[in-house]
Parts: structure tokens; sequence; C-alpha cells
């Protein structure tokens, strides 16, 4: 781990996780997903510079409402939730991305305590760059020691370090969640549960499960910025691996598994076509009509919730809903 900017008053730290590792596992990731059959590539590539700002402007899509919807609760909620922690609490973000929603809570939290410390882990160094600068800005009170990783490298990171006095509140918004599978959710679950004492909590998002139209149509806007965002994948390993992925001969899918209770997205090859990573010394054919999967996103209800919060040594406390009823924010309490 290395330092790569400290800056006013020692109030802004940011730890740039090993790039090394980072470079290595996104080497054998790409190999793995690649040679594969069925072919896929794992989500938290999808999140380079250019990646994270067309998430952002997923984020502000009519048909994207479970940003708003969360939103909504956390606006609307955020001082009872602050208040369910007894103390002063430290707030933990992870995949905090550009924050806009964290501001509900850590206005409330800065209502009932003169300064908080606030720790995101963003796989984006710049977004965390941006978002804490930002942040900083705006709150006087705010310290901030930012962890630019994924989330596992981040949590380990976390559990070296001395506790800090009083609660921790965790937050996974976003249902970020979603994005893994129900064994690798539990694992995850388990790993923020080791960085929390008793009484200590996660806010969990969780998007619920609903009618196949509105699902898709969230996954698939008209005007094509998340076929871009999941698109640009490929434009990633053009540029990081030397790669010759013509964008044309590609297109993003969406589709609801109402049996698994989630949206699977796939990158589309249109025609046969044999792809050159010149950097892995790779080649790599594609059948017209092949899928490469690049993420799902599972979603949820309220009994599913609580039993992944028992299994992994939490209990579910509260949950609000939008008023529409379409997103939930989950109060998981560490036992
Ligand atoms: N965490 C987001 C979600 O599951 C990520 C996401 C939104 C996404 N739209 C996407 C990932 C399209 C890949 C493609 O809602």
């Amino acid at each position: 781990m290395n330092e790569t900017a400290t800056s006013t008053r020692n109030q802004l730290v940011i730890r740039q996780l090993s790039r090394i590792d980072f470079r290595n596992q996104l080497t054998a990731d790409i190999r793995a997903g690649l040679s594969a059959s069925p072919k896929w590539l794992l989500p938290k590539y999808l999140y380079d510079d250019l990646g994270s700002q067309l998430f952002e402007a997923i984020c502000l899509l009519p048909e994207y409402y479970l940003t708003r919807s969360e939103n909504e609760i956390l606006s609307r909620h955020a001082d009872e939730i602050a208040g369910t922690l007894n103390g002063p609490v430290t707030l933990l973000e992870l995949g905090s991305g550009n924050a806009a929603k964290t501001r509900n809570l850590i206005q409330a939290l800065l209502r009932r305590q003169a300064e908080l410390h606030y720790v995101p882990v963003d796989i984006s160094a710049s977004a965390l760059e941006s978002s804490s600068r930002e942040l900083m800005q705006s709150y006087p009170g705010l310290s901030i020691t930012a962890y630019a990783g994924d989330y596992f490298t981040g949590l380990k990171a976390l559990e070296g370090e001395p506790s800090s006095a009083g609660r921790t509140l965790a937050l996974f918004l976003g249902s970020n969640i979603g994005n893994f599978d129900p064994g690798e959710a539990l694992e995850f679950l388990r790993a923020v549960r080791r960085v929390l004492r008793p009484g200590d909590g996660l806010l969990l998002g969780a998007d619920l499960r609903k009618e196949r139209s509105r699902l898709e149509l969230a996954y698939d806007d008209p005007l094509g910025v998340t076929s871009s965002f999941n698109l640009n994948v490929l434009l990633r390993l053009n540029r990081e691996f030397d790669a010759d992925f013509d964008l044309r001969g590609f297109r993003h899918l969406a589709h609801y598994n109402e049996v698994a209770g989630r949206i699977e997205i796939y990158i589309e090859s249109l025609r046969q076509q044999t792809v050159h990573l010149r950097g892995l010394e790779m080649s790599v054919d594609f059948a017209a009509g092949e899928h490469v999967h690049t993420e799902n996103s599972h979603k949820y209800d309220l009994p599913g919730l609580a039993s992944m919060a028992t299994a992994t040594g939490f209990s579910l406390d509260r949950t609000w809903f939008d008023e529409a009823g379409l997103f939930s924010s989950n109060l998981f309490l560490a036992v």
C-alpha cells in the first residue's frame, strides 16, 4: 500500500491499494474469461475512468429508477438512519463512486456530531479523488481516509487498521450487492462483518423484484448510455491490451431471468470474428450471436434479505422503501 496524495491539515488521505496486484488480477481474469465457454468478463472492470463517468450518466437516466428511489429514501430518512446507532459514528462506504447519495447521511451525521471520519473505498481512483475533494469543500467537519481498490482488498486493509472509537456505519448502496452471485454476496457480507463490532450497522441498498418491462428498460435505455457503459469494457481491452475489438461488431443485451430473479447483461457478437489481444499474445474467436456475460444484477425480496443478514452475522433491523415501492434500504445490525 502506498500513499499518493495527502493534503490540507491531514484531513484527506488517499491510499492506492497495490496497482501491480490489480494489473496481475486483471490480466488473469481477462485471459480466463475470454478462453472460457461461455465467455465472461467481470463487472468491476467496467469502471475505468470513462466507465465510471458513463455509470454516473446512467444514474441520471429516466429509466434507471434505482438511484432516484434510493436518494428519495436517504433524503427522507437520513436523520432516522443516523440516529439508530448511539454515539459518535465513523462512516465507511464500499463502492462510493461520486458519493452523491452519501451526502444525505454525511449531513445527518454532522447534525449530531461536530466531526465525522468518512472512509470510502472505490475501484476508481479518479472518482475517489474528485468526490473526496468536493466533499471536503462542502463539509468542514469532515476528514477522509479513502482507499482506491476493490472491495475485498479495501476490507482487508481496513481489518489491519486500529479500530476507531464509537460506532461504524457501513454503506453499500445502489444495489451493488446485486452484482454478486448469491454465494459471493454472503462472502462479501461476512468480510464487511469482520471489520464491524456488535452494534455497528450496515446500510444495504437492494433493488426489489418487479415486472420484467421496467427492469429491462432500466438496463437497456433507449438513449444507449447503458449500452455504451457495457461496450466500453472492449475499448478498455483495446487500450490496455493492444486489442482490436471493432465495437460495431458487438451489441449490448439485458435479459431478466425471472426464475433466478436477476438481470443478466451480455455483450453479443454480431458476426463471426476473430479478435487479437496482442498484449496477451492471445486470439479469441467469436461465433455470430455468441454472448459474453459481463454482469448480473440480482433483485431481492424481504425474506431473502433477512436470511442473508442472519447467515452473515447480522440481523435485519429495519427496511425503508421509496414511495413507489421500487427499492429498499436495509439496516443490518452486527450481532
Ligand atoms: N450496480 C448497478 C446495478 O446493478 C450496475 C449497473 C447498472 C450495470 N446498469 C448496468 C452494470 C449495465 C452493467 C451494465 O444496477
